[in-house]
């Protein structure tokens, strides 16, 4: 995905800094959020709705302690609404699914960047309606960078590749099929960053891949290939941004919402060797999905870059420190119809959770579903404590916003609201479960 090019000026109307002590002024973009047509496969070029035009939108890079104020214009004929997934924001700011802009309206979101560089993403958080929002193209990557991790000296530029991955069905004139059913929706062929089955050509060096799984509903189970021989990579990021140290791994679980970043060493491979990012689905799942793309080395090149043995540390909040603790229970209702939330669906003009800001809290996350499913929270990067009484494993163990819960397993994490009060929502992040309302809201208090 191309970067996106900041205005000359904020807007007149941008929000001041919410008394927050901030750099001013920000730095501003402006996209508008209309119907277009992307060339996807051969042949007819695909309708579908973008920001900017463009499909993913375009990148959005931030430095650490510079907000940014993104102004959404909905040049489209449909509610929107869009929320930045993983920033600590103001309520107003943070995307509410009833918080709409109307079309032909606009909104200046404002975001302070007041957190760790890390791989977030922008996309569309419309009540009943976030799935074919982000199915139609309402997605792109928002990325912030610091000090801490620019002295690293790990893969950056053009060696620095987000990688949006999702899945999707064609109909004949190569028009998208959704159908928002329940259960969950995607499709036999792969599309990473708006090209379907796409082959990235690298240098034989070390790259910095973004992995976010941008599917609707899949689970992805990946690795990397080389003739069917399985090559190791290094986990270097989780949501939140760097882990303490790099993670040697071979195969990456990543569920919907979640982000992993990773680095690839392509050195020892030589000029027109060709490696697979593929994906291992659960047998049930129809249609399976097994190859995303393609990396094909075409050049040698110096690499100066490094993966140094410690990445970054983690102010890890203390359990001797909670205050307060809650449940979520991920459930189905008796007749098998319905995906729950502590019983219930979402509403709202209803507050389900109450919680202090500035207090350290811990939720017990449990699922009475024999499925895994994508919990995520607004507002604040949480730490996992347990996953069914074990310590979580290393890819686990940094900032997470998103999480997948295993099927009639139970989880601890860890957090502290800070900073803001106001309404935020906690939902499952298979799209068609978050539309079926598997989400409430937190109330955040002072
Ligand atoms: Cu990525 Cu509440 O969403
Ligand atoms: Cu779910």
């Amino acid at each position: 995905p191309e970067d996106a090019t900041p205005e000359a000026t904020p807007p007149a109307d941008a929000p001041s800094p919410q008394g927050v002590a901030t750099t001013w002024p920000p730095t501003s973009y402006r996209l508008s959020i209309r119907p277009m047509n992307v060339q996807m496969l051969p042949g007819a070029a695909t309708p579908m709705v973008g920001f900017a035009g463009r499909f993913p939108g375009p990148t959005l890079r931030a430095e650490r302690g510079i907000p940014t104020v993104v102004t959404q214009a909905n040049d489209w004929t449909e509610n929107v609404t869009i929320h930045n997934h993983g920033h600590k924001v103001s309520a107003e700011s943070d995307g509410h699914p009833v918080d709409y802009i109307q079309p032909g309206r606009y909104k200046n979101y404002y975001y302070p960047n007041d957190q760790r560089a890390g791989t977030f993403w922008y996309h569309d958080h419309t009540m009943d309606l976030t799935g074919a929002h982000v199915y139609a193209g309402l997605a792109g990557f928002y990325i912030i960078h610091d000090k801490a991790e620019d002295v690293l000296n790990l893969p950056s530029g053009s060696y620095d590749v987000p990688l949006l991955l999702q899945d999707r069905t064609f109909g004949d004139n190569n028009e998208l099929i959704y159908n928002g059913n329940p259960h969950g929706w995607g499709g036999p062929t792969p599309v990473i960053n708006g090209t379907a089955n796409p082959v990235l050509n690298v240098a034989a060096r070390k790259y910095r891949l973004r992995l976010l799984n941008g599917c609707n509903a899949r689970t992805l189970n990946l690795h990397f290939a080389v003739q069917g021989k399985p090559v190791p990579f290094q986990l270097i990021a989780s949501d939140g941004g760097l882990l303490e140290a790099p993670v040697p791994m071979k195969a990456i679980t990543v569920t919907p919402g979640e982000r992993y970043d990773v680095v690839m060493d392509f050195t020892n491979f030589p000029v027109n060797t060709v490696m697979d990012l593929l994906n291992v689905d659960d047998p049930e799942i129809d249609p399976l999905l097994p190859a995303m793309m393609q990396f094909k080395v075409n050049r040698t090149e110096v690499d100066s870059a490094t993966v140094p043995p410690k990445l970054s540390v983690i102010d890890r909040l203390q359990e001797k420190d909670a205050k307060a603790f809650g449940t979520v229970e991920l459930g189905l209702s008796a007749d098998g119809e319905t995906w729950t939330l502590n019983g219930t669906t979402y509403d709202p003009a209803r507050i389900d959770i109450r919680s202090k800001r500035d207090t350290v809290t811990i939720w017990t996350l449990k699922n009475a579903t024999a499925f895994t499913h994508p919990f995520h929270k607004h507002l604040v990067q949480f730490t996992i404590l347990d996953i069914n009484g074990q310590p979580p494993p290393p890819e686990l163990a940094g900032w997470k916003d998103t999480v997948g819960v295993p099927g009639n397993g139970t989880m601890r994490i860890i957090f502290k609201n800070e900073q803001f009060s106001g309404t935020y929502v906690l939902h499952c992040h298979r799209l068609e479960h978050e539309d079926h309302r598997m989400m409430i809201q937190e109330s955040v208090e002072p």
